[in-house]
């Protein structure tokens, strides 16, 4: 199994349900993420690492059908109970791994994948296998944080991202995203960032960190030595807590 796959089994297996319960308090925002993509009634959606299924569901009013793919079988099981407790009907989900689907060739209109890319050992493995199974004239997109694209930076950015969650693996910036659709081949990219603030306790939380303890702690002191380079903005808060900015890409492609 490739290097980081194991460290992503361990840490999403751990916080399933700290993540799902955030990416459900998120739905409202998922669904205007989901719409930058355009879908459209008669399309099928594929959402590659799907986690919860947050993608899917935000996408069940405006598409046909979607399938999630999601490397953790707890993820799975997550996003099957929430199919139900929210009768989705035309939302289905697989445990798989995003670099080798167990999908058709040209079988999905749109393949987006949403908060992951960063994970990726081989991220380009990845788009070349959502190329595969998306349809010619289909659309392919990611959605992730990006980094800042001097090389310090980055690695400050990298190991705050490190610290909060060990099964981060190596963030792209937004050149990279683009150089890596250019090079699979990917027409009429268009790409759009959108910022948001969160507080510390909460991203933490959500990757299981409990306040106060030795990694909080470290996490908490990194970014406020290295924080403003690496592009986190932090800023006190009244209540004591930290907010942080963060930093989403989206990026599309037509496959020709
Ligand atoms: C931060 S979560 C994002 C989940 C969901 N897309 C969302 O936006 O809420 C990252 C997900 O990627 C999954 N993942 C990481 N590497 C994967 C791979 N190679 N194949 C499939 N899933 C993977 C993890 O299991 C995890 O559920």
């Amino acid at each position: 199994m490739p290097e980081n796959q194991d460290v992503i089994k361990t840490h999403f297996a751990k916080v399933v349900d700290k993540y799902a319960e955030w990416a459900v308090f998120q739905a409202g925002n998922v669904c205007k993420d989901i719409r930058w993509f355009m879908p459209s009634p008669g399309e099928t959606l594929l959402d590659v690492c799907c986690g919860p299924g947050t993608l899917s569901f935000a996408a069940s009013p405006l598409v046909l059908e979607s399938i999630g793919i999601d490397l953790v079988s707890e993820m799975i099981e997550k996003a099957n109970e929430l199919k139900e407790e929210q009768q989705v009907k035309n939302a289905k989900f697989v445990v798989g791994n995003a670099e080798k689907m167990p999908f058709k060739d040209g079988q999905f209109d749109l393949v987006v994948c949403a908060n992951a890319f960063h994970h990726l050992s081989h991220p380009e493995k990845v788009l070349e296998e959502m190329m595969r199974v998306c349809r010619r004239g289909g659309k392919v997109g990611v959605i992730d944080i990006f980094a800042p694209p001097d090389e310090d930076q980055r690695k400050q950015f990298d190991e705050i991202e490190m610290a909060r969650d060990e099964s981060h693996g190596h963030s792209l910036d937004e050149h990279e995203y683009h150089e890596l659709f250019l090079h699979a081949g990917l027409k009429d990219i268009r790409d759009w960032k959108a910022d948001y603030r969160v507080n510390l306790t909460t991203w933490a939380g959500i990757a299981g960190l409990q306040m106060n303890s030795d990694v909080y702690r470290r996490l908490k002191s990194l970014l406020l030595e290295s924080g403003v380079a690496a592009g986190f903005d932090p800023q006190d808060e009244s209540n004591g807590d930290v907010s942080i900015l963060r930093r989403n890409l989206y990026i599309s492609g037509l496959k020709a």
